[in-house]
């Protein structure tokens, strides 16, 4: 695969005028810049409340580091069979159809392996001359700076879209268009887009006057410590692996910007852009520009494409992201504020239906575009994408016919 890297000098929208419903409301308020978040008023009483931010690194003790150091095994502590079990699954890692939650079963730090095996194979630690034992600690610490008891933005999201990123980069080719260093930065970036997320998303954060909204001045706050943690371990002492100065420039920027891309508040403006762009000629990847725009889509797409992945891993993404939906739901009813349309745990928004949502304007547009920019093969995401979509519009006629009995119930009982 690295043979079919560039090995250069440097080693080198959504329709809104679709019809407005809960959902589309939710997404649009949501995924879409607009003044109204700013509008929103402030809740009275708003504060960090029992959101912290300082157990990031919680698992990366010295002691613990050490022994990482010495090796897989002990790290994840496995038997025979487990590490048969990792093994096998390794073989998988190019593949689109990789079971993440397999990984997330056989280890206690899913982002740490999957880094360690994609540098692997792609022959980066000869390749780049890297510090491997300051690679372990990097990553390490990377897994354990992904927050405890979040639902969905866990070091096992980290993974899966390191591991998509990966796959991007092999089977997807986009690993013909790009230097090792740049090939290397998107891995970091993937694996270390959401280190630290909250479990709240950046409108909840300004409307509370989080710490992090405040460090920010209300600019995307996550993103901004996502990409900030990442940087700042690349640069400690005992975690900067990347020896050499100029190359950890070029990550470092790298980094930076595909990261801040990953704000949801950018998706439009990022089609946009392409779309703009594609009018006046193809994507050409030799051209800084046209490559950084390439690149900043493809995260953000890999970051919302579980719903390209095989139906049964989707489901179980698709019940993460619900339930920290819901967790910060509560949160807002416990403090008072208006509930986030589907957030609400007591009024749940039909999943069949909401999931249309997300693909219809959101995933299916970020992947179909993506794949006209030709620099990477996106057919397989592509296909399992509808797939999923018309199993949801099945669920989605039973939910709405279930809805109309039981509305119909209601109102023969209350004629009664
Ligand atoms: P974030 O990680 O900030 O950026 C991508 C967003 O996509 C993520 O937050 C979720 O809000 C959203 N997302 C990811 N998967 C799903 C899903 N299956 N259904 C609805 N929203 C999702």
């Amino acid at each position: 695969m690295v043979a079919r890297m560039k090995s250069s000098p440097e080693l080198s929208g959504l329709d809104k005028s679709k019809k407005t419903d809960s959902i589309t409301e939710y997404l649009m308020s949501t995924y879409f810049k607009s003044s109204k978040a700013e509008e929103t008023e402030k809740p009275s009483g708003g504060g960090v409340g029992t959101l912290q931010l300082n157990s990031r690194e919680r698992r990366a003790s010295a002691a613990v580091l050490e022994e990482v150091s010495e090796g897989l095994n002990r790290l994840t502590e496995l038997g025979d069979v487990s590490r048969t079990a990792l093994m096998a699954l390794q073989s998988k890692l190019k593949n689109w159809t990789f079971d993440i939650f397999e990984l997330e079963r056989l280890t206690t730090a899913p982002l740490y392996v999957m880094a360690e095996w994609c540098f692997l194979g792609l022959g980066f630690f000869e390749a780049l001359g890297l510090d491997k034992v300051k690679f372990r600690t990097f990553f390490f610490a990377a897994d354990g700076g992904y927050m405890p008891n979040i639902a969905y933005h866990t070091s096992t999201h980290g993974a899966d879209v390191c591991q998509g990123m990966f796959h991007l980069l092999t089977r997807g080719g986009l690993g013909a268009h790009v230097t090792q260093t740049t090939a290397m930065a998107m891995l970091i970036a993937a694996g270390c887009h959401d280190m630290g997320h909250v479990g709240r998303n950046n409108k909840f954060l300004c409307d509370i006057s989080h710490d992090l909204a405040v460090r920010y001045n209300d600019k995307s706050p996550l993103e901004n410590l996502h990409a900030a943690s990442a940087v700042q371990l690349l640069h400690r002492e005992d975690s900067k692996f990347v020896r050499d100065a100029a190359q950890l420039k070029e990550v470092r920027r790298i980094v930076v910007d595909v990261i801040l891309a990953t704000d949801m508040a950018y998706h439009a403006e990022h089609l946009n852009k392409l779309d703009a762009h594609l009018e006046t000629g193809p994507i050409d990847m030799a051209k800084d520009v046209d490559q950084g725009l390439a690149l900043r889509l493809l995260l953000h797409t890999i970051d919302c494409g579980n719903p390209g992945r095989p139906w049964d891993t989707y489901a179980t993404w698709t019940e993460r992201v619900l339930e920290e939906f819901y967790e910060q739901g509560d949160d807002e009813r416990s403090r008072g504020m208006p509930i986030t349309k589907a957030f609400d745990r007591d009024n749940q928004v039909p999943k069949a239906q909401f999931q249309l949502g997300f693909i219809g304007y959101i995933v299916k547009p970020l992947f179909e575009k993506a794949q006209l920019m030709k620099c990477v093969d996106l057919a397989e995401p592509l296909r399992m994408v509808n797939e999923n979509e018309t199993r949801w519009k099945v669920a989605a006629e039973e939910e709405r016919k279930v809805a109309a009995e039981r509305a119909a119930a209601e109102e023969a009982a209350a004629a009664s």
